[in-house]
């Protein structure tokens, strides 16, 4: 089979499409096994959240509610500031209602822990993180994520929702950037 031609920007995949597809439904089996009547919110945080976030919840066959937040701790570029900036909150009165949230990527885990938190401040009777990718090599903050598809090296990665400067979220595999991109 022809390898297929990656961007320029792009060094290499780190991980395919099968890759994702099979963490993807190994997450959604251990929720069905876990959530499976209890109809939970599946809160997604925009905006790197949305493909994982399409993929799973067509995986999931029992009642749920979907919402998102957007909330973000970066800006153009690659480092994280720290600061979350809110833009769209919630739309679901999550008071008494199991919430999971649905992440891309958890990094340094600021995103999370605030979510975390202004999530359970809302009322939700438990909260618990599904992430697709994870790099505990970057984590500045503890915080529970009880669902983690893969765990991936400290590289600075896009694709499948994520960006770099708002780029690349469209590519189906995850890739790693090119340093000289972003450095
Ligand atoms: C990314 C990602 C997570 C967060 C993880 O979002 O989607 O929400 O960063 O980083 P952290 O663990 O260091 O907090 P980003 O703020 O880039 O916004 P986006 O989803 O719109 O790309």
């Amino acid at each position: 089979m022809l390898t297929p031609c990656l961007p320029a920007e792009i060094e290499r995949v780190l991980v395919t499409e099968a890759e994702i597809a099979a963490a993807v439904d190994e997450l959604a089996d251990r929720l069905s096994r876990d959530y499976a009547g209890r109809h939970p919110v599946m809160v997604g945080a925009l905006t790197g959240a949305v493909v994982f976030l399409a993929d799973l919840m067509r995986r999931l066959d029992f009642p749920l509610t979907v919402d998102t937040v957007a909330v973000s701790s970066y800006g153009g570029g690659h480092e994280t500031s720290g600061e979350l900036s809110w833009g769209k909150a919630l739309s679901t009165d999550v008071r008494g209602r199991a919430v999971v949230i649905v992440e891309d990527i958890v990094d340094s885990g600021l995103t999370l822990a605030r979510l975390r938190a202004a999530l359970t401040e809302a009322g939700a009777a438990d909260v618990a993180v599904c992430a697709l990718l994870s790099k505990p090599a970057r984590r500045q903050v503890d915080v529970p994520v009880e669902y983690v598809g893969l765990e991936i090296p400290d590289e600075f990665v896009v694709g499948y929702g994520l960006d770099y400067a708002q780029r690349w979220r469209n590519l189906p595999f995850v890739g790693v950037l090119r340093r000289e991109v972003y450095a």
